[in-house]
């Protein structure tokens, strides 16, 4: 039973203490300074190579170091720290002095199934509308949304949808719908490959999975949304009340 590096979830013993160790480091360094080279780190822990890339690797994929080719391995930037709040992608960049910008990836309607027409508030076979988008700031890929809302209700959506827009903006003003409250959940996954492809990472790398199901002012369902962001770019945060 010899450690395979790569194989998820085998790591040698002496894996965890040097991950231990750039953690504390990691702790006290800016972002942006470089960290010890491979061949330190393999020398200071007696630990091959391997061993050491792959503490870097996975310390990467959480968000903990940024690796520039040819140049070398750096403390990260912070994640963004996103409130809990029923806000929009647009809102929630730009209150972090970020540009929100968007992908189309798909705007289609099909018939409502089961459970989505059930969270929908429609009945089985009525039209959903779908809308899967890459959402971006400042250029970077951060999370894929996909929203489903009751076609009949948002009749004329297709339209009002431009590529980079607000979908919460084109609900108020187009059709004057304010959200009351919504439901969220949220839970930890791993970027299949399609999924990594869009947001330029890794298979494999951690994400969060979010479901967000809103209603509006009349009690009535707006949308059931399914988002995956980038966990190493990513952390929310809200306030405990008694
Ligand atoms: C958040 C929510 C989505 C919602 C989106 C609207 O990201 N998780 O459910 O669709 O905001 O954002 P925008 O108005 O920028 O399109």
């Amino acid at each position: 039973a010899g450690a395979v590096a790569g194989m998820r979830g085998q790591r040698e013993p002496k894996y965890w203490a040097l991950k231990q160790h750039l953690l504390d480091l990691l702790d006290v360094l800016p972002p942006g300074s470089p960290i010890p080279t491979e061949r330190a780190l393999a020398g200071e822990f007696t630990v091959s190579r391997t061993t050491v890339r792959q503490a870097l690797a996975d310390l990467t994929a959480e968000g903990r170091l940024h690796r520039v080719q040819g140049k070398g391995t750096f403390a990260a930037e912070p994640k963004l720290a996103q409130r809990l709040q029923l806000s929009s992608y647009t809102e929630d960049m730009r209150k972090q002095g970020l540009k929100p910008s968007s992908k189309l990836l798909e705007l289609d309607e099909l018939p409502a199934e089961g459970d989505l027409a059930k969270l929908l508030g429609i009945r089985t076979g009525a039209k959903i509308l779908r809308l899967r988008r890459l959402r971006l700031a400042d250029s970077q890929p951060m999370a894929l949304e996909t929203s489903h809302l009751p076609a009949g209700r948002f009749r004329g959506l297709r339209k009002h949808i431009s590529s980079g827009g607000s979908l919460y903006a084109v609900l108020r003003e187009q059709y004057g719908v304010e959200l009351e409250r919504a439901e969220e959940t949220i839970e930890t996954s791993l970027a299949g490959p399609q999924e990594a492809e869009m947001l330029g990472a890794d298979v494999g790398m951690p994400v969060l999975m979010l479901t967000r199901h809103s209603f509006a002012t009349d009690g009535k369902p707006v949308e059931f949304a399914r988002s995956v962001y980038r966990g190493d770019r990513y952390k929310f945060v809200t306030t405990l009340l008694p």
